[in-house]
């Protein structure tokens, strides 16, 4: 173009979003394919105005957007766009593409959850025909154990409100055909972790103003038969005797380790990994929906590292 305008847009709408690191990975991905015409910011957009800017959006020729909170669900309900199967029976779309340009149709994708099965293969998780445990049932829980559903793994779901695990199986069941997805509290927790091959977290706990607590904290430690063991101690041995050796999944990228993946690491031997390659995954399946390219994911995992380094580096001054 020679005069510094970019003729492929794109974008990430959310509300707040500005915290998002969706710009400094997707930028990284383009620098590093030689793509200079493209360009990707964030959008600060209010559920309300959802519909009216996506198609601004697309009048202004965009290419795609990625969508998070709280507009992945949103989007379904404005009826604007054409959701893949996945994202529709997930109900929550983060990735748009304006495939047919200005007048074009809409599509629709949910990249989360093949993010999470990317980010557990590149940690040398194969997960075929593993038994997953998975913590929590919001969101982020739901397009999970879709996925994992759809695939034929024997699911448990768990849940502080265990109505909620317990709707969130049913519902998933009914929609893979899977007859191995259960739901419940946390009242059997420590049995749910022995049965488990691979765990994910994807509760709040760990992150923000729940910083030091962890699902272990929550889960009953029972009796202490000799008296003479601290709460911690037994905590470390229940860890131990239900992780040893399994992988342990948190999909929390900030902080870079939270509570939960400390505990775990440090009473068994576990696989551990965050979400930051969940991020990165699903940014690098969105760039390729886009542009038919496949983005470097080390690139993109480094230009997030630093960007989150910088962050807290920023944070402690
Ligand atoms: P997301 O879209 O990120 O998954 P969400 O839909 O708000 O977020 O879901 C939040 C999840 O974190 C839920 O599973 C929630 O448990 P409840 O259904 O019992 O609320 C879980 N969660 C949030 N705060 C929690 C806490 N203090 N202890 C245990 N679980 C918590």
């Amino acid at each position: 173009m020679g005069n510094g305008m970019k003729n492929c847009k794109f974008g990430v709408f959310g509300y707040p979003i500005t915290h998002s690191l969706s710009p400094i990975m997707q930028t990284a991905a383009f620098d590093a394919l030689g793509m200079s015409n493209c360009e990707y910011k964030a959008y600060a957009v209010e559920p309300g105005n959802l519909m009216e800017e996506v198609l601004k959006a697309q009048a202004e020729n965009f290419c795609g957007l990625n969508l998070t909170i709280p507009l992945k669900e949103k989007i379904i309900e404005t009826g604007l766009i054409i959701p893949d199967d996945f994202s529709k029976k997930a109900g929550a779309v983060n990735t748009l593409h304006f495939k047919g340009g200005k007048d074009g149709e809409i599509y629709g994708y949910n990249t989360d959850a093949k993010g999470a099965a990317k980010a557990l293969e590149y940690a040398g998780c194969d997960t075929f025909g593993k038994k997953i445990l998975i913590i929590g049932a919001g969101g982020a829980s739901k397009s999970i154990s879709l996925y994992f559903g759809e695939a034929g793994n024997s699911l448990k779901i768990i849940n502080r409100t265990a109505e909620k695990a317990q709707r969130l199986a049913e519902e998933i069941a009914e929609k893979t055909g899977n007859v191995n997805v259960f739901g419940g509290g946390f009242e059997s927790g420590w049995d749910d972790l022995k049965e488990a091959d691979v765990i994910i977290q994807t509760t709040e706990l760990g992150m923000g103003k729940y910083e030091d607590v962890s699902v272990f904290d929550q889960l009953s430690l029972g009796k202490d038969e000799t008296n003479n063991k601290t709460k911690d101690e037994m905590k470390d041995e229940l860890i131990r005797e239900c992780l040893e050796n399994k992988t342990v999944f948190d999909i929390v990228y900030n902080p870079e380790e939270t509570k939960f993946l400390r505990e775990a690491k440090a009473a068994a031997n576990v696989r551990a990994l965050n979400g930051m390659m969940m991020l990165v995954f699903q940014g690098a399946l969105s760039f390729e929906i886009w542009t038919g390219k496949k983005p470097d994911a080390n690139v993109m995992k480094e230009a997030v590292l630093e960007a989150l380094r910088s962050k807290s580096r920023h944070e402690s001054e």
